[in-house]
């Protein structure tokens, strides 16, 4: 069994796996019952000033027989008085000493500020995550994501949460920005230990096509909300590994964002997380879900040969290139597997009208109904391979002619030019 413990700067936690906060980590009786089953942290319910939720305020995209693909809500911070959630917090931390207990914080002045910080580190937490992304309700009061989307006004509001506790800062970042770079950034400067990311995407999740209301509606209209959720993954994996990758991003990161299963979170490892926190998932499949991760990610390890998760952390960023230094001496073409086609014929049409024209039908006199790749002309774009029903029935085969590596940058350096958009 590997090791899967973790330091995040100060914050010890008996594995990579933490509540995001949510309603998941809305009360003590929640948080116990996380840590109880095997979650090694929670990021508390963001704590702030009072707020009054809508009634209606979840929606959600189901896809292809699968429900809660993406998850939409307009729900704000905790609805509980503060003097209840800092009650609850203490009781967590006393109850389970060695789990990771982090306050999510929001409020508005550098005196609220001030008194939240000292009320929060009189619990115990473990330490603070500023809510900097909430994207509805909370930035149209001047918090969440509108502090997230003003690098300057971050840094001022986390150097005076630096000024305040000598704890562990958490920066929640907000997707909702052109560069993630320039909100990480300003964390760095004024001494965030972290950052957390990804918060939720602004959305509307549909319409209503009778009463023609977008969704979640109330009974007088709808808002904008957040989105999360499976389908959001891939936009928070390309943000994690954007700060990896950066020279000048130098903190730890905690993931979050469609994070439901170990290789979610081996994914968000690979690129550079130290924790991954989860939200959407919890709330579709209860807090049992820790099983999976933590029986997952240690089998993974273990066949990995390696002996701690601090191993697997980072391992995917060296690949992780600019478009411009790809190899372009790299060719792959599709082949179909005879035994295993079905002849369903879907890589034919998708190719014919959506790619290259480089399936052909058989002679329907042939009688057989597995299409033909015709390699000469495939460019290898992968696309019948996506399509096809049958697992790994279409392979793409690696026929590159050198092992020489070209770019698109070598070439510009080399000075090559293009005459009528050829080489
Ligand atoms: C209903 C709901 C309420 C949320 N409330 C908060 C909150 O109070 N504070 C916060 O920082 N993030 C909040 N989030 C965002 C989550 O912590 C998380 O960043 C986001 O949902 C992405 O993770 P997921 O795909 O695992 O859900 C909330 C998300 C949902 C779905
Ligand atoms: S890889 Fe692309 S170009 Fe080649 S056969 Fe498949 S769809 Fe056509
Ligand atoms: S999509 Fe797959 S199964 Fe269907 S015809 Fe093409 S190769 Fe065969």
């Amino acid at each position: 069994m590997a090791d899967l413990s973790i330091d995040f700067k100060g914050i010890k936690s008996p594995n990579p796996f933490w509540i995001a906060s949510g309603p998941p980590g809305n009360t003590g009786y929640q948080a116990k019952k996380a840590f109880e089953a095997g979650w090694g942290g929670v990021v508390w319910k963001t704590l702030g000033d009072p707020i009054i939720n809508t009634s209606s305020r979840y929606g959600s995209v189901d896809y292809a027989g699968r429900k809660m693909m993406g998850f939409n809500n307009i729900e704000l911070i905790t609805d509980r008085g503060l003097s209840v959630n800092l009650k609850e917090i203490a009781e967590v931390k006393k109850a389970f000493p060695n789990h990771a207990v982090i306050a999510s914080v929001m409020v508005e002045s550098k005196e609220a500020w001030q008194t939240i910080i000292r009320r929060v580190e009189d619990t115990g937490a473990d330490g603070f995550e500023l809510n900097f992304g909430c994207p509805h309700g909370m930035c149209e009061r001047g918090m969440g994501s509108a502090v997230g989307q003003e690098p300057l006004v971050l840094k001022e509001i986390t150097a005076w949460v630096k000024e305040f506790t000598k704890l562990p800062v958490l920066v929640k970042l907000t997707p909702n920005i052109s560069d993630i770079i320039d909100p990480a950034l300003a964390a760095i400067e004024s001494q965030a230990d972290g950052v957390s990311l990804i918060n939720t995407l602004k959305s509307i999740v549909g319409v209503d096509l009778d009463d023609f209301t977008p969704i979640p509606k109330l009974r007088n209209g709808a808002a904008s909300g957040g989105y999360c959720g499976p389908a959001v993954k891939p936009i928070a994996l390309h943000m994690v590994a954007t700060l990896a990758k950066h020279p000048d991003f130098t903190i730890p990161m905690s993931g979050i964002g469609g994070i439901s299963d170990w290789r979610d979170a081996a994914e968000f490892i690979a690129l550079g997380c130290t924790s991954v926190q989860v939200c959407t998932a919890v709330m579709h499949y209860g807090f049992r879900i820790v099983e999976d991760l933590s029986s997952g990610l240690n089998s993974y390890l273990d066949s990995k040969g390696m002996k701690s998760i601090n191993e697997l952390r980072g391992k995917a960023v060296p690949q992780y290139q600019d478009w411009g230094d790809l190899d372009l001496n790299y060719k792959t073409i599709a082949k179909i597997n005879p035994e295993t086609c079905i002849g369903c014929q879907l890589c034919y049409i998708a190719c014919e009208d959506g790619a290259h024209q480089c399936i052909a039908l058989p002679a329907p006199a042939s009688r057989q109904r597995m299409p033909l790749i015709q390699e000469e002309d495939c460019v290898g774009c992968n696309l019948c391979a996506l399509v096809c029903p049958v697992p790994d029935c279409i392979q793409m085969v690696d026929v590159s002619e050198t092992e020489e590596l070209e770019s698109w940058n070598d070439l510009m350096q080399a000075g090559h030019k293009f005459e009528d958009g050829v080489l």
